[in-house]
């Protein structure tokens, strides 16, 4: 069963590309990664097999061990205990499965706390425009894909629809205030650094990746999804070659397709999407799979999961 969308019976607060964020209550929150995909900012119609699965499986596999470094948002991605805790979910159980995050409900800083360690995407574009990265110079002579040492803090604000805006340091100061600023760069260097040393001997790159913070009880939380392909860049180490874009380890036979019917004139690069061929969906959940598998040395098990 793959799950594009959901009506669970309590009070949606957001509907994402790919989650649905419901509240419990005043103190927690549902986080449900559906199986939806999207690519260059656009959702495909098609929903991909255990996709949602692997999500949330992965981000409770990193919250798991990131516990000595952050507090952080997860109470149980375990669909048994989260309808024990929340018994009007009992009737949904099924759709539930693997799916669904039961977390504490922080208030969000309003910025993006992204890291980079590579420099790839919308940096390179900036960099390549006029050696900067939001306005600060980066050091002359970097390729694309170069690796940045140490790994760039680049954080950015959500806009609503589209691209997220890449902004200062300084600015980020403004929004959440100096000491905060500070505790959530420190955070996210220490998490990333925990997340790419942890992906090196997989065979995975973890290029760059997003995290949120929240706070809640006079407490920073980690919350939404961690390092995931979805919030990250994972490249395949093997195929590593600076001075190019690199194949994106999850969503490349997805890209491949949707660049070839762009260059064929079939698609022009908005919504709606083409359709997709079955193999390409096929090969997108595999490749979710994959990573998963090859994070966490043992496979999604997916036998649960209708
Ligand atoms: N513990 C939490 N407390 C409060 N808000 C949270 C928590 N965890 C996650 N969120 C919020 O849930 C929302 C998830 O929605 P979001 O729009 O990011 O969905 P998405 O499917 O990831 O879409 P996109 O691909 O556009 O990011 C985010 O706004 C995030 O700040
Ligand atoms: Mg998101």
């Amino acid at each position: 069963m793959t799950v594009a969308t959901t009506a669970l019976p309590l009070a949606l607060v957001r509907r994402g590309k790919v989650r649905d964020v419901y509240a419990v209550d005043d103190t927690r929150l549902l986080l449900v990664a559906t199986d939806r995909v999207s690519a260059f900012d656009v959702v495909m119609a098609e929903a991909v097999p255990f996709k949602g699965a692997v999500l949330t499986q992965l981000t409770a596999w990193w919250l798991d061990q990131l516990d000595g470094i952050v507090a952080h948002h997860m109470l149980s991605a375990d669909a048994d205990e989260i309808v024990r805790q929340v018994p009007a979910l009992a009737p949904h159980r099924q759709l539930l499965g693997g799916r669904a995050m039961l977390s504490r409900r922080a208030d969000v800083f309003p910025v993006e706390c992204v890291i980079r360690g590579y420099l790839a995407g919308s940096a390179w574009k900036e960099y390549q425009a006029s050696g900067t990265l939001a306005g600060e110079s980066l050091p002359a002579g970097l390729r694309e894909s170069s690796r940045l040492t140490p790994p760039l803090f680049s954080p950015a604000t959500k806009a609503e629809t589209g691209h997220d805006e890449n902004i200062t340091i300084p600015r980020m100061r403004e929004i959440v205030g100096d000491e905060v600023a500070t505790r959530l760069e420190r955070l996210s260097r220490d998490i990333y650094a925990f997340g790419a040393r942890a992906a090196e001997p997989r065979g995975i790159i973890l290029a760059d990746t997003k995290f949120e913070f929240g706070h809640s009880g006079g407490e920073i939380l980690l919350i939404d999804e961690v390092m995931t392909p979805d919030s990250s860049r994972f490249w395949p180490a093997d195929q590593y070659t600076p001075g190019r874009s690199q194949p994106s380890f999850d969503k490349q036979p997805l890209r491949d397709y949707l660049d070839g019917e762009r260059r064929a004139g079939r698609w022009n690069g908005e919504a709606p999407p083409p359709t997709l061929p079955a193999a390409v969906v096929e090969a997108t959940s595999a490749r979710y799979l994959d990573a998963f598998r090859r994070l966490t040395g043992r496979p999604l098990d997916t036998s649960a999961l209708a």
